[in-house]
């Protein structure tokens, strides 16, 4: 246990450099990133009730499935606290409140921060959601927490924020483009800047465990199966509403997305494809006995998942949320 602590410690410190070259270009500097308030009416001006009227028109186009996938994905990202305590929670960094760790952790909550802010202040004048039993949620969630199984192992977490990443990239993209086709441009324009974010972000993790297989590649390989074989799991898996029992809501909210096509088992399968593709799994040699077996593993797995996701039927509609008016 103290030499895989040790040695992890030697490894985040090496990969810690390439961070923070790249730091600037996964993070976009403050003073030249979107806010939300660039996207949202500007209550100082005269036009702010006709551009809420107009948002509300907007806003009554978009299809009740649309509607919880977008409570959904706001209240996952308004979950940030959990995903920020769980970063800072990781073991072989340094924790310093100046280390180079340290400060990506922070630097990537303050540019979330800004997903969950803009969509929830969208749904609030949007006039199509019960606030208070959505806000009930966010509560419930952050206090919940969630159990994704990466433990405090750097490798296992920047494989899991890596796919999550790339998750919320796609799924964000989607509800962009089907309120788009639903007539609200607006929405459609905040959840283009989010996705936009997500792929960054995306890029940085991915670019953190290339670095991590350069140096210690059957350790890497070993942490890549372990996430696999556990599923990974989207943060917001213990979703409930008011009077309902920890994670009972999630399902329901998983069929929207598969539903809409937003996310869906596919998806599942090509992010995985994509990171095996982008970290050259395939190819890789210089593995320990245990690394290789791994390697095989998460090579043969696209196929099997693909097979069963191909047999799945699209889930059926009616589930009610309190989250929504009528
Ligand atoms: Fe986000
Ligand atoms: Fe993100």
């Amino acid at each position: 246990m103290k030499f895989f602590e040790e040695s992890r410690r030697e490894v985040m410190k090496h990969i810690e450099k390439y961070m923070l070259e790249k730091m600037h270009e996964f993070l976009k500097p403050i003073d030249q990133i979107w806010q939300p308030s660039d996207l949202l009416p500007d209550s100082t001006r005269d036009t702010f009730f006709t551009e809420i009227k107009e948002l509300q028109e907007s806003a009554q186009g978009l299809s009740y499935d649309l509607v919880a996938v977008l409570i959904g994905d706001t209240i996952t990202e308004e979950a940030l606290p959990t995903y920020e305590s769980w970063l800072a929670m990781v073991d072989g960094v340094d924790k310093g409140e100046h280390s180079g760790w340290m400060t990506w952790t922070r630097h990537w909550t303050a540019e979330e921060n800004r997903h969950g802010d803009l969509l929830n202040k969208y749904l609030y004048l949007s006039g199509r959601v019960n606030m208070r039993a959505m806000e009930v949620s966010t509560q419930y969630l952050i206090a919940d927490g969630f159990d994704i199984g990466t433990g405090t192992d750097p490798y296992r977490n920047f494989i899991y924020t890596s796919f999550q990443e790339m998750a919320t990239n796609i799924s964000h993209r989607r509800v962009a483009s089907l309120a788009k086709r639903d007539g609200d441009v607006l929405l459609s324009k905040m959840c283009g800047v989010i996705a936009a974010d997500e792929a960054r972000h995306a890029k940085a993790y991915k670019h953190f465990i290339s670095k991590i297989f350069e140096v210690d590649a059957s350790e890497a390989m070993l942490a890549f199966e372990d996430m696999m074989r556990k599923k990974i799991v989207m943060p917001a898996h213990f979703l409930r509403e008011v009077g309902l029992k920890i994670g009972q809501t999630f399902g329901h909210f998983t069929d929207a997305a598969e539903r809409l096509k937003v996310y869906t088992a596919i998806d599942y399968v090509d992010i995985l494809k994509t990171l095996i593709d982008e970290w050259q799994i395939e190819s890789m040699t210089e593995l320990n006995e245990a690394g290789e077996k791994a390697r095989d593993y998460i090579v043969k797995l696209p196929d099997r998942l693909l097979r069963v996701a191909e047999r799945m039927k699209n889930p059926m509609l009616e589930y009610k949320f309190s989250w929504i008016h009528g």
